[in-house]
């Protein structure tokens, strides 16, 4: 029986609930911040590696996936556990590989899901509190010499009031398509330091770090990328 106040059980009912208008906005350009650097930035870090594999872990619609398919010569898995995104992502891209899978059951069963990646990425996917095994899972999947490359927002941007982990609500009233009937997402807020101490954590070491900014040079998100320390 789902615990109904788990934040991480709501965190998943508001992907269900909100899967059309998420698409309908990704899709539309509705979220300022991608258009203005962060999709660049994301897709820039990871083409630069030239990739053979890329694992998208929480791909939502399916965009990324989508974007990679252009990079000649790199195979893309996306990974997601609302399953009407991922009938979204399948229905723009019938020939892409998409697993309707949640975190819990990839953690459970990392072997589900192609190994020897160069890149595995969370372009905004990794919002739970407890993130250390989904990390490491991912690690695990790494070919020698990949990385995983998390994208999220910067935490000096999106503090609000208190500069503390904790749990937060996103109530998606700053995109573009705020008419639309949001459920609200609860997502967990690290510092900088917990964000640097996660990835220690599950084994991995930061290679860089980079802000991707406006035009006023006020950073966008936060772009970590990291290898396996053994
Ligand atoms: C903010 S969206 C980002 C989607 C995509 N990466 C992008 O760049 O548009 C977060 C994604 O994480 C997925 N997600 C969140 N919690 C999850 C969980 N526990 N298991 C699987 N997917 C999850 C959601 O379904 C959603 O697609």
């Amino acid at each position: 029986m789902p615990d109904r106040t788990d934040p991480v059980e709501q965190l998943i009912r508001s992907w269900n609930a909100n899967a059309v208008a998420w698409t309908r906005t990704v899709r539309s350009g509705g979220i300022a911040s991608r258009k203005a650097a962060t999709d660049a930035a994301i897709v820039s870090a990871i083409v630069g590696r030239r990739p053979r594999r890329v694992l998208d872990i929480g791909c939502g619609e399916g965009w990324l996936v989508r974007r990679l398919t252009q990079e000649p010569g790199c195979a893309t898995v996306g990974l997601d556990g609302c399953a009407s995104l991922i009938a979204a992502a399948r229905a723009s891209d019938p020939g892409g590989d998409y697993r309707d899978l949640t975190y819990a059951e990839f953690i459970a069963n990392p072997d589900a899901v192609v190994a020897g990646v160069d890149v595995a990425v969370f372009n905004y996917a990794l919002l739970e509190s407890r993130a250390v095994d989904l990390l490491s899972s991912a690690a695990s999947r790494l070919a020698p010499g990949g990385v995983v490359i998390v994208q999220t927002l910067h935490p000096w941007a999106s503090a609000g009031s208190s500069y503390r982990d904790g749990w937060r609500t996103e109530d998606f009233s700053a995109f573009a398509s705020s008419d639309e009937a949001w459920a609200p997402m609860p997502w967990y807020f690290r510092t900088l330091e917990s964000w640097l101490a996660l990835i220690r954590d599950a084994g991995l070491a930061l290679e860089t770090l980079r802000e991707p900014a406006g035009d006023n040079g006020a950073p966008l998100s936060l772009l970590m990328v990291a290898a396996r320390t053994a």
